[in-house]
């Protein structure tokens, strides 16, 4: 084995630490000591807004300057400050998207050693190796374009590890995958570790995944401060009241009311139908023969059906790469059918042609709301509040009826502290978060929602699907595409499994 491909593992020690962004009165991680030993693997925990992505950039350098921060104490890779440590971090972002750099996915995984200056002949080995441990073997020349969010989690973790960084830092790499998929990264980061001794720092709101890979758990609070540092067995059991009151997930504790579940979705991955009971009820949505893609000699799923019940939650699962998306995309009225079509019933139509592609934004905004998978696609306000407030105005409501939705939303969404940031400033949960309450605003009959508890704390969690499961109740035709298995263990009254089988032409 080359020198190169067994890099010392680094040390971490945080001395009073702590960092305020620009925009923010409070600082979002206070006084932390920490100090993480060589080849150490970590677990960061802690509500949504709690720091945890606040703290990795800092460890990988990515921080800037004055400008966009305020610095308190120490924080030191190896014993120099993160930005002196170059080529020590890799760091896979929350945003899987926000990292493609290139458009084909060897040069995509290459980027981070050219930066580094790794000799060309080294380069292209790693780039293989470093694809094949994620799961990812597909051609060099694959446009990254392509690749669906889970792939693109992949993507990333296979160019950070392709740095050979004796830091390795994930945050949430497994939000969006499918249970494989979850198995999979997890499994890469394991064989990784074996080989390279790295340290490991990785945030994820979902415990079951790392725990057995993990030998600490570190959880900051609330207010960005240390709750509980110890060993899984220690804290997850002992410090369980404090997590729990901090939001924190802690693994074999039910949600309330009760409802079973199976992180790895196998209980649920069922195509029954739960919603008996339920009388008879409307279809807003349907479709026959749907042909979906994004683009016309594409298509990723043919001969689908679609009945979306006014008064029911449907949820649409199936393998990253399928075709989830798009189908939401189609359903909302955003993207045309390749064939066949979507019809919405008379009473959603209200008077406008019957198929939702041909209906306007404004026509869309009280009939179907749809939140996609990366919520700042969608932001254009500047600030919180404005960004709910946008249909509002569309629709002419006074500032009284806007301002009073506009709280509403904001308390039941655990925003109102935010009222007055950037929506792109916020963290990964509170983003979600957001483009949820955006689309709620105007009330539309119809919601479709992409992963909507993406990046959730468990008091969000319980929070978001309360509303929703409320709304719903009230008549609300709910769409969701997920891969939370206790998610559709509340909320599946009705599922769409799409199967990975049809999907070739796009994979
Ligand atoms: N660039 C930024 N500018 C201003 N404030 C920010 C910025 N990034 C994060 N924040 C704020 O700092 C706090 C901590 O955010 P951070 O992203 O570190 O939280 P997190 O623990 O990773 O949350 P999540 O679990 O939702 O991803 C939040 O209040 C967030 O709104
Ligand atoms: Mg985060």
């Amino acid at each position: 084995m080359s020198r190169s491909s067994a890099p010392a593992p680094a040390a971490i020690e945080a001395r009073g630490w702590g960092w305020r962004h620009a925009s923010r009165l409070r600082p979002a991680v206070e006084k932390l000591d920490l100090r993480i030993h060589p080849g150490e693997r970590v677990l960061l925990l802690g509500p949504s807004g709690a720091g945890k992505s606040t703290l990795l950039h800092a460890l990988a350098g990515v921080h800037g300057g004055d400008d966009e921060g305020e610095e308190y104490g120490e924080l030191m890779v190896d014993g120099v400050a993160p930005s002196a440590a170059r080529g020590r971090a890799g760091l896979v972002l929350q945003d899987p998207d926000s990292q493609v750099i290139l458009a084909r996915v060897g040069d995509d995984v290459a980027f981070g050693c050219e930066n580094l200056g790794v000799p060309r002949d080294e380069i292209w080995p790693r780039v293989r190796r470093a694809l094949a441990d994620v799961g990812l073997e597909l051609p060099l020349e694959h446009p990254s374009s392509a690749l669906s969010g889970g792939q693109k989690q992949r993507l990333a973790l296979a160019g950070a590890i392709a740095m050979r960084p004796g830091l390795l830092l994930l945050d949430e790499p497994t939000a969006n995958l499918d249970p494989d998929g979850v198995r999979e990264v997890r499994d890469a980061v394991g064989r990784v570790l074996e080989r390279t001794r790295a340290t490991l720092v990785v945030v994820e709101h979902r415990v079951d995944v790392w725990v057995d890979l993990v030998e600490r758990v570190v959880v900051l609070g609330r207010d960005g401060r240390l709750i509980a540092d110890g060993t899984p067995g220690v804290v997850l059991v002992e410090q369980r009241r404090e997590l729990l009151d901090a939001g924190v997930w802690v693994p074999g504790v039910p949600l309330p009311g009760a409802v079973a579940f199976d992180v790895t979705g196998q209980a649920t991955a069922a195509t029954e139908s739960g919603s008996a009971g339920r009388s008879a009820i409307e279809h807003a949505l349907t479709a026959r023969g749907l042909a979906i893609g994004r683009r016309a000699n594409a298509v990723v799923q043919r001969g689908l059906e679609l009945d979306v019940a006014a008064g029911a939650s449907t949820v649409i699962t199936g393998p990253n790469g399928v075709g989830k998306s798009t189908l939401a995309l189609t359903a909302g009225g955003l993207l045309r059918p390749l064939e066949g079509r979507v019809e919405a019933s008379a009473a959603l139509a209200s008077g406008l042609k019957r198929e939702p592609i041909a209906w306007r934004s404004r026509e869309l905004l009280t009939r179907i709301g749809t939140v996609f998978q990366e919520p700042e696609h969608q932001f254009v306000a500047s600030t919180v509040e404005g960004e709910l407030a946008v249909g509002l105005r569309a629709l002419r409501l006074d500032d009284v009826a806007i301002a009073a939705r506009v709280h509403e939303l904001l308390e039941r969404l655990r925003l109102d502290h935010l009222a007055r940031a950037n929506p792109f400033t916020l963290s990964g949960g509170e983003k979600r978060r957001l483009s949820v309450a955006a689309v709620l605003a105007t009330r539309p009959s119809v919601l479709i929602l992409d992963e909507p508890t993406f990046g959730q704390d468990r008091s969000t969690w319980i929070e978001l699907t309360a509303l929703l499961r409320e709304l719903v109740d009230d008549g609300l035709a709910l769409v969701s595409v997920t891969h939370d298995a206790a998610f559709i263990a509340r909320l599946g009254d009705e599922r769409i499994v799409l199967a990975a089988s049809t999907a070739r032409e796009f994979a």
